[in-house]
């Protein structure tokens, strides 16, 4: 077999990590006449590195993740108040495996959703499978759906290790299908020991409101608190600041 016809077979067998690298580790091997074993040793490496890769790509993909914030590009500075050991015990990941929930509430733009994300694509790395929802928006096309979508959107809210919920009653008030879906979703995963984090700045006090019906958020609280850190976000936001920080540095208009 010559190089090609190798490639070709390698790519045959689904060692496509392999078939990548086959080239280079031929041509390393032959500058450094390295022994056998060892440039064997590194093509398989590539395959795992790929294949590690790959399988990251794709849970990332699939929890629909919109960035990839990190716990170390944020200011604790600037709120001081913010819950910092909750959150970095969050993005340690313990509270998946205990099956435990996370409610992050607070003030506008002080940074519930970047932890939220944070912790979300840690979990992605770290190999569970994640699902991320803009909360308001999903659960209004939930309401436009048909029955077959909404039974496979159902199935993508409960299946995952992780659930993120960001966002929630930004709109103030969901539909009726978007609370009874919310509702059924937090049930199913109390029953199963699944974990979900909650960003909302609405406060747990008006949700009844928002739900259009007291019980049922009692219901919703009652499941999501039962194993649940609570997270206060305290402060200014931070969206003002960069906002500010951009007029400073923005020219200043002809007069
Ligand atoms: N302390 C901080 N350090 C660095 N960046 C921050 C900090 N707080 C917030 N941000 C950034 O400010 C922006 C707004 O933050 P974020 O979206 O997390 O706020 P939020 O609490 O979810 O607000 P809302 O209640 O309006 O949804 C984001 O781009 C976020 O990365
Ligand atoms: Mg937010």
């Amino acid at each position: 077999m010559n190089l090609n016809e190798i490639e070709r077979t390698l790519r045959q067998l689904r060692l496509s990590g392999i078939a990548a690298t086959l080239n280079t580790r031929v041509l390393q091997a032959q500058s450094s006449q390295q022994p056998f074993l060892e440039t064997l040793a590194a093509l398989l490496q590539d395959e795992l590195d790929q294949r590690r890769t790959r399988l990251t790509q794709r849970r990332l993909k699939h929890s629909r993740l919109d960035e990839q914030p990190s716990l170390a590009d944020f200011d604790w500075r600037f709120n001081p108040k913010l819950p910092r050991q909750a959150c970095f015990e969050l993005h340690a990941l313990k509270f998946i495996a205990e099956g435990a929930n996370a409610l992050l509430v607070g003030k506008p733009g002080t940074g519930k959703s970047h932890v939220a994300k944070a912790v979300a694509y840690q979990a992605t790395l770290q190999g569970l499978a994640v699902r991320y929802v803009e909360a308001d928006t999903e659960f209004a096309q939930y309401a436009l759906c048909s029955a077959a979508e909404q039974a496979a959107l159902l199935r993508a809210y409960v299946e995952p290790d992780l659930l993120v919920l960001d966002d929630l009653f930004l709109a103030r008030r969901i539909p009726e299908a978007a609370a009874e879906l919310l509702q059924t979703v937090v049930h199913q995963r109390y029953k199963r020991r699944r974990s979900i984090v909650v960003t909302s700045n609405r406060v747990v006090q008006d949700w009844g409101k928002y739900l259009g019906d007291a019980t049922m958020a009692t219901t919703i609280l009652d499941r999501l608190m039962h194993r649940a850190a609570m997270l206060e976000f305290e402060g200014k936001s931070y969206r003002l600041k960069e906002a500010a920080a951009r007029l400073l540095t923005s020219p200043a208009p002809d007069a």
